[in-house]
Parts: structure tokens; sequence; C-alpha cells
């Protein structure tokens, strides 16, 4: 049995050709299905820093992955193995690599997700959001322009938190009426 893919723009077709025993009589199926390639928006965060806690190294190797195929610089501040580690310090690091400019945004990993929006909130240039579908992931960049997308990976599927990470990438800041409310987010007391 031969499979193959033809890409054809965004269409792609999967075919699957069946060649009988030689000596029997011989027969040829081609099965062919016909596949919509969705290559989603464009990444409107082109430079990403991005960490995880123990809790969540498997969901940021996904997430790197599936970032540097669609064009995106994505640095990677760790953790690497399964040892335990902080997750404050891993926020700190996104933290710090955004406020000096060298990513417009981050995307923070542990097992909930919890500690790493606590601990990257403290920051007062960082505007973490934990999310737990597709449409908080748009309404955190659409209303409240975070700038750091938090994820709980023992709380959600793969495929989950990658639409998530799409939407955050891919979502513009409305402005307008949220400009002043973003703003007084950053206000004293
Ligand atoms: C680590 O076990 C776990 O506490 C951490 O990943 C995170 O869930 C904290 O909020």
């Amino acid at each position: 049995m031969v499979r193959c893919i033809i890409l054809f723009g965004k269409l792609a077709v999967l075919g699957e050709l069946r060649v009988g025993r030689p000596n029997a009589i011989c027969y040829k199926a081609l099965n062919f299905s016909i596949l919509l390639l969705d290559e989603g928006k464009p990444m409107t965060v082109k430079t990403l820093a991005i960490a995880a806690d123990h809790g969540g190294v498997e969901l940021k190797s996904a997430i790197i992955d599936t970032l540097k195929k669609r064009g995106v610089e994505v640095l990677d501040l760790g953790t690497d193995g399964s040892a335990s580690v902080d997750y404050p310090d891993f926020a700190q690091a996104v933290a710090k690599t955004i406020i000096d400019g060298k990513a417009e945004a981050g995307i923070l990993v542990c097992g909930s997700g919890i500690g790493m929006s606590m601990a990257a909130n403290r920051y007062p240039q960082i505007r973490a959001a934990l999310v737990h579908d597709r449409l908080s992931a748009e309404l955190c960049r659409q209303h409240n322009n975070a700038n750091v997308l938090c994820l709980g990976a023992r709380l959600l599927g793969d495929a989950t938190a990658l639409d998530c990470v799409d939407a955050f990438m891919s979502t513009e800041f409305e402005g307008g009426r949220h400009e002043g409310r973003v703003a007084k987010m950053s206000c004293s007391v």
C-alpha cells in the first residue's frame, strides 16, 4: 500500500494506493480524500518568550514546535526536564524578557496555570491572562491587551491549549473603550 499527499495550495489530496499480489488478480484501489488545510489567521505576535515549570514542559515543547512552523521567533527560557522547579522564577524570566523589549509577548505553562499567572501579574508592565478556551484567549487580547498567556497543562488537552495559543497569537487589541481600562490596571494606590 502506498500513501501520498498531494498539495494544491490550501487543498490537500490524501491518496492511498493498494496493489494486490502480482500473481493474484491484480487490483488497484485508489482512495482519495480531500482535506482543507487551515493555515489560520496570520500571527500578530512575531517574537515570543515562553517558559514552563516541570508541570508544563511537554506542552511547552508542543507550543514551540507549532509556533516555529508558523514563523514565530520563540525564545525558550526553560525549564527543560522533569526536575521540580519553582514557577515564579520562570514567570520572572518571561516578564523580564518582555520588559527589556526582547519579546513582544509571552506564554507561561504550569500544572494549573494559576501560579504562573499570579507570579507574572506581580510585574506592572505584565498583563497575564489564565485562559481555558479559545474565546477567553481571544477576549484577553481584544479587551485586556494581555501580553502573557498562561495555560494549565494538567487541566487542558493539547488541542485546546494549542487553540488558545493560536487565538492569543493572532488576535489584536481592540483599543477604543478598552484603552482607559487597561491603563488603569497600571495605576498605583
Ligand atoms: C507544580 O506541582 C504545580 O504546583 C505548578 O505547576 C502549578 O500548578 C502552580 O500553580
